[in-house]
């Protein structure tokens, strides 16, 4: 997949799945799965180093993760997501991350929001990269947006949405994020716009859905949001395992001396 396959499947109304990754590991997993695209998001500063927001994702911790991903899934088309205020700091600094991020295995970089970003976006685009929009609940905006809640519930807030998706678009981004807000909203917005949208919380008709990679496979248990689905008990299966491992190891069957011994 490549960017311009974004708006080829959204023309052909084929699906786009996105998941999301942060290490070799489950990289090299991803690479081997039908999953269309990765985005190395900056909920890695909750999934992997366990803050209760994004707010303290750094450029320093993308960029381990965006390079840990490239390595493992190097067929893959990868997203680097811009953390927490790195793209608020002015043009040159703003620009200087963004070029950190594509040299260590992005091919393309999302950032939150529109309206006072639109200029730096335009800015990146005309640098000859490609940048995915993300506007509904955009989690750095937490504090400002009072938790992690629906948006654009009433007319005025689903106005404001809907013309941040088409300054976005205008302003040149390949695809826009949409983050829970009604699906009739995002039915509409993804109806009107040419360019595609992925969704998470915005229901079923966006252009395609993202989902966290260690939310879809279970492997967390603090938070189950209603648009959630998860597709393995991982968390539960893995902790079995090791039980497993424990009692072996206590019952003297593991390692067995046939199988797991050298003998000399
Ligand atoms: O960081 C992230 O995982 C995201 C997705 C939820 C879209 O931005």
């Amino acid at each position: 997949m490549n960017v311009l396959d974004f708006q080829r499947m959204k023309e052909n109304n084929e699906k786009i799945s996105m998941v999301t990754s942060y290490d070799y590991w489950s990289a090299q997993i991803l690479a081997r799965s039908n999953i269309d695209c990765i985005l190395v998001g900056d909920s890695a500063a909750m999934v992997i180093h366990g803050h209760k927001t994004t707010v303290p994702a750094t450029v320093d911790m993308m960029i381990q993760h965006i390079e840990a991903v490239s390595k493992g899934a190097p067929s893959k088309f990868i997203i680097g997501d811009m953390p927490f205020c790195s793209y608020r700091k002015g043009l040159d600094a703003t620009m200087d991350t963004v070029d950190k991020m594509m040299k260590a295995g992005s091919q393309a970089i999302k950032l939150e929001g529109a309206d006072d970003n639109i200029t730096i976006i335009e800015h990146i685009v005309k640098s000859g990269i490609p940048v995915m929009g993300h506007i509904g609940l955009t989690p750095q905006s937490v504090f400002a947006l009072g938790g992690f809640k629906v948006q654009g519930k009433n007319e005025e807030a689903a106005q404001k949405i809907y013309q941040q998706a088409f300054s976005l678009q205008a302003a040149g981004c390949f695809a826009i994020v949409l983050e829970c807000i009604p699906y009739p909203l995002a039915q509409k917005i993804t109806e009107d716009l040419t360019i595609p949208t992925i969704g998470i919380g915005a229901g079923p008709y966006t252009s395609g859905q993202v989902l966290v990679f260690q939310d879809l496979l279970g492997l967390q248990t603090e938070m189950k949001p209603k648009f959630l689905k998860t597709y393995l008990s991982g968390f539960e299966l893995i902790k079995e395992s090791l039980n497993q491992f424990d009692q072996e190891v206590k019952t003297k069957k593991f390692p067995n001396i046939h199988e797991h011994c050298f003998q000399g």
